[in-house]
């Protein structure tokens, strides 16, 4: 695991953890299957899923953290880093690829002043935009896409159109 410093917070919400004694209750056979909720609920709660997050998870269900961390990798929709308030996910597939994926993200990356090569999240100075290469979301006829967090859009094959979507939200609060 690396070795970020990403603490959980200290005394984690009650709510959180009544929602956790809930979401574990509906596994009595084998809490080993409360993982993947227990991941998307601490998600959803805090942006994403740092070490200690899987350590506090594998703890609660009685596993190796091994079990989560395999988890969290394996599946692309957990992130392992904090992300802006919007973010942006570009889909790189082989028909966003030849539409002009990496272009695109290439103009986002730069409008939104984040550095980075494309490999992982890269982040605004602000904080308050992020963004990442995805594989394929499911639309590859009007490629290229992308996505601002639940937000789709196709064909934003032109800087004018990404700078329209950018626009939109770096009005937003
Ligand atoms: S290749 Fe981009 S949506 Fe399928």
């Amino acid at each position: 695991m690396s070795a970020e410093p990403t603490p959980i917070p200290a005394d984690l919400p009650a709510d959180f953890l009544a929602d956790v004694d809930r979401t574990v209750s509906h596994y009595p056979v084998s809490m080993r299957s409360a993982s993947l909720p227990l991941l998307h609920l601490w998600q959803e709660r805090f942006g994403y899923i740092s070490d200690p997050a899987v350590k506090w998870i594998a703890n609660r269900l009685g596993l190796q953290p091994i079990n989560v961390l395999e988890l969290v990798t394996f599946y692309p929709m957990f992130r392992r880093h904090a992300v802006g308030k919007f973010h942006i996910r570009v889909c790189r597939t082989l028909s966003c690829a030849l539409g002009g994926g990496y272009e695109l993200f290439e103009i986002l990356r730069e409008q939104i002043g984040a550095q980075g090569d494309g490999h992982g999240v890269a982040v605004s100075p602000d904080g308050r935009f992020s963004i990442e290469f995805v594989e394929c979301l499911a639309a590859c006829g009007t490629a290229p896409v992308m996505m601002v967090n639940d937000d789709f859009y196709e064909q934003v094959n032109s800087p004018t159109k990404a700078s329209e979507v950018l626009a939109h939200y770096k009005g937003k609060e």
